[in-house]
C-alpha cells in the first residue's frame, strides 16, 4: 500500500455524536528507531515485542461541531498540552479521514503503567487513539476490515512513530526491508515467520532506575541523528542486524538473540553519547545494573539480558522457564538500583 491508498475520498455518514474504546499495549524494540524524516518516517526499519500488561485504555466522545477541539483527559485530570497536541494531530491527518473536522472530541485515558515509569505512553497512547478513530470511522461508514487494521497503524505512526508497532500484538516490524515482504515505512507488519517458541514467551521485567519526566523529547532525539557523523553506518547496520535477527528468531538461539538486543540498546546509547549536543541518559545505576547481570550471566549461564530505550530504564528479558532463578536473583541484587524500589513485571503479547 502507498499513501494514496489511505487517503479517504468516499462520503461518510455524519451522525451527531457517539463513542468509541479503544485498549493499547505498549512495546519494546529490539532493534531500534532512531532517527527520522519528514512525514514521520523512519530512517532505518526497527522490530518490537508487544507487551501485555503495559497499556493504555481510552475512549473517544465525539460530537457534531462547526470546529475541531480536543480535550484530553488522563484519569480525573485535563491535560492541556495534550489536548493541543492532539487537536494539531487530528488537523494533519485530515486527509486521511476528512470528517475529522467536523467534530469536537473529548478523550478519556489511562495508563496501566505510573506516568513517571518512563514507558513509552506515547506508543500504547498514540495506538489507541488510531484505533479508536477508526472505529469512528467504521462508524461513519469507512468499511474494509483488514485495511483498517493497516490505517490505524498508519494514523499511529503520524502520532508517534513507534506507536504504529503497538497495533499488533507478538513481533512487529516497522520500516522497509528486503527480508520483510510487504513492510513498510507508512505502518507496521506483524513478523511474518514462524517465531521458536521459546521467544513467544519472553518476560519483561522493567526496573524503574529513574523515575520522573524524559530528558530528551522524542523529536529532540531524532534529530539528533541528522548530520550524526555516525549516522550512515548506523542505519545500514540496523537493517544488517533485522537480517541476523530474523534467522535467530526463527532457529531458537537465546544466547544470539541477547547479544543483539545488548548490542542495540547500547548503540542507540552511544549515538546519544556522540551526537552533538551529547545526551548521557543511563545511570549509575544503570551501568551498576549491567555490570551485576554480565557478571550473573558468566556464573549462572541464564539467560538474562537487557535493553533500553531512550532513557535510563532496565528492561529485562529472559525465557519463561527460567523465571525463578532470575525473578530471585532480580530481588534481591538489582532492586537496590531501583529509584524507589519499583519495577513492573510485564511479558510478550503472543
Ligand atoms: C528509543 O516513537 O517515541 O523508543 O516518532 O518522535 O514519537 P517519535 O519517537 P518515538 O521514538 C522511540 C524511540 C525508541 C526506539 C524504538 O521504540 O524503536
Amino acid at each position: 500500500m502507498i499513501e494514496k491508498d489511505f487517503i479517504y475520498d468516499y462520503s461518510y455518514n455524519l451522525i451527531d455524536k457517539g463513542n468509541v474504546k479503544a485498549k493499547c499495549s505498549s512495546n519494546i524494540a529490539l532493534i531500534k528507531y532512531w532517527g527520522k524524516y519528514d512525514p514521520q518516517l523512519p530512517a532505518n526499519p526497527s522490530i518490537s515485542y508487544t507487551l501485555t500488561d503495559s497499556f493504555t485504555e481510552t475512549e473517544l466522545r465525539f460530537e457534531k461541531s462547526e470546529k475541531l477541539s480536543v480535550q484530553v483527559y488522563l484519569g480525573e485530570e485535563f491535560q492541556e498540552k495534550f489536548s493541543q497536541r492532539i487537536e494539531k494531530y487530528f488537523h494533519s491527518i485530515k486527509s486521511y479521514l476528512p470528517f475529522i473536522d467536523q467534530y469536537s472530541y473529548t478523550i478519556h485515558t489511562q495508563n496501566s503503567f505510573p506516568h513517571s515509569s518512563g514507558i513509552a505512553s506515547s506508543a500504547s497512547g498514540f495506538g489507541a487513539i488510531a484505533q479508536c478513530l477508526m472505529k469512528m470511522s467504521e462508524l461513519l461508514g469507512e468499511s474494509e476490515p483488514e485495511f483498517q487494521v493497516a490505517k490505524a497503524s498508519f494514523l499511529a505512526r503520524l502520532g508517534s512513530g513507534s506507536a504504529c508497532r503497538s497495533i499488533y500484538n507478538g513481533l512487529v516490524v516497522w520500516g522497509e526491508h528486503s527480508d520483510i515482504p510487504d513492510s513498510s515505512d507508512l505502518y507496521a507488519v506483524p513478523f511474518p515467520f514462524e517465531v521458536a517458541p521459546v521467544f513467544k514467551e519472553m518476560q519483561d521485567t522493567i526496573l524503574l532506575i529513574h523515575e520522573g519526566q524524559k530528558e530528551i523529547s522524542s523529536s529532540v532525539g531524532h534529530g539528533l541523528m541528522n548530520n550524526h557523523p555516525y549516522a550512515k553506518a548506523r542505519f545500514a547496520e540496523a537493517g544488517k542486524n533485522l537480517t541476523d535477527l530474523i534467522k535467530i528468531l526463527q532457529t531458537g538461539d537465546l544466547k544470539a538473540f541477547g547479544q543483539m538486543v545488548e548490542h542495540e540498546a547500547l548503540t542507540l546509547h552511544a549515538m546519544m553519547m556522540t551526537s552533538q549536543p551529547a545526551f548521557i541518559l543511563m545511570k549509575p545505576a544503570t551501568l551498576a545494573t549491567i555490570d551485576k547481570i554480565w557478571k550473573f550471566r558468566k556464573e549462572t549461564g541464564a539467560h538474562l539480558y537487557f535493553t533500553l530505550d531512550a532513557g535510563a530504564n532496565m528492561h529485562l528479558l529472559y525465557p519463561e522457564k527460567e523465571k525463578g532463578l532470575i525473578f530471585s536473583f532480580v530481588n534481591n541484587d538489582l532492586l537496590k538500583y531501583t529509584e524507589n524500589g519499583k519495577l513492573l513485571v510485564d511479558r510478550v503479547f503472543y
